[in-house]
């Protein structure tokens, strides 16, 4: 059996004082870790003081992450500051850092070998834009980026995964996939994974769905065989909003 994994994506949101507002909202009432996990990605700058306040339950992650150790790279972050200030997840690849910063499939990879290295659970986003889906061709582009993520990364490795699988059409739109639609794509990745590697393999890697998950359509996406959680943007920054979706994990 899969944990069931929810992710708050804040992307650039909430100061300091919000940040700390929502977990003082939400501490006492997130769900045993043992049973779901509960994550909040945030920006940089709040990141240590989420993970002093994040209790037994709650997990914090980054947004994006640097591919190198260190060095002169004005603006960036490390694999390194991370793990060292307690954070635990890290989101790589997602569609807006693909589009705004050129964000390309060897770099990704990179990333991911880099979070492994120091013991960052990444969560590595997927996803086609609305021309390839109304071209046919989602199940050939995903799985062309899934392939060039993992390259050289061992099985033990992808089981600890998380893949988000987030149409670029279905972020911020109100426009969610239909849970088929999700749940379809979704197993194209788990075979391409078991493709790559073995049925172990593939059945441990965990998947999310990502794209306009409300606190109304989150039971019925995560009822889908091979949903195991959510990414979520919008609906994850009110707590009470948060607290329903990851509760939905319980179910
Ligand atoms: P929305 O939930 O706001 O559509 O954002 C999805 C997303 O991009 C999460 O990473």
């Amino acid at each position: 059996m899969r944990k069931p994994i929810i992710a708050g994506n804040w992307k650039m949101n909430k100061n300091r004082d919000e940040a700390l507002q929502f977990v003082y909202a939400i501490n006492k009432e997130v769900p045993e870790s043992e049973l779901v996990e509960s994550v909040i990605c945030a920006q940089a700058p709040v990141l240590r003081d989420l993970v002093k306040r994040q209790g037994d339950n709650l997990r914090v992650g980054a947004q994006t992450m640097h591919e190198l150790d260190n060095g002169a790279y004005t603006g960036e972050i490390s694999a390194d500051l991370l793990d060292n200030i307690g954070v635990t997840y890290v989101i790589i690849g997602h569609s807006e850092r693909r589009a705004y910063y050129n964000e390309t499939d060897e770099k990704i990879n990179k990333k991911l070998h880099q979070a492994f290295r120091y013991g960052l659970t990444p969560i590595l986003c997927v996803g086609e834009s609305l021309e390839l889906r109304e071209a046919g061709d989602t199940d050939n582009f995903v799985k062309d980026q899934v392939t060039k993520a993992l390259k050289g990364l061992g099985s033990e490795q992808v089981k600890e995964l998380v893949i988000a699988y987030e149409p670029i059409w279905a972020i911020g739109t109100g426009k969610t996939a239909t849970s088929e639609q999700a749940n379809d794509t979704i197993k194209g990745i788990r075979g391409v994974v078991k493709d790559l590697y073995d049925e172990e393999t593939a059945e441990a890697l965990r998947m999310q769905y990502g794209g306009s998950v409300k606190p109304h359509n989150v039971d019925e996406l995560l009822a889908q065989s091979d949903i195991d959680g959510a990414l979520v943007g919008g609906a994850s920054l009110d707590p009470e909003s948060f607290l329903t979706l990851v509760k939905a994990g319980l179910k």
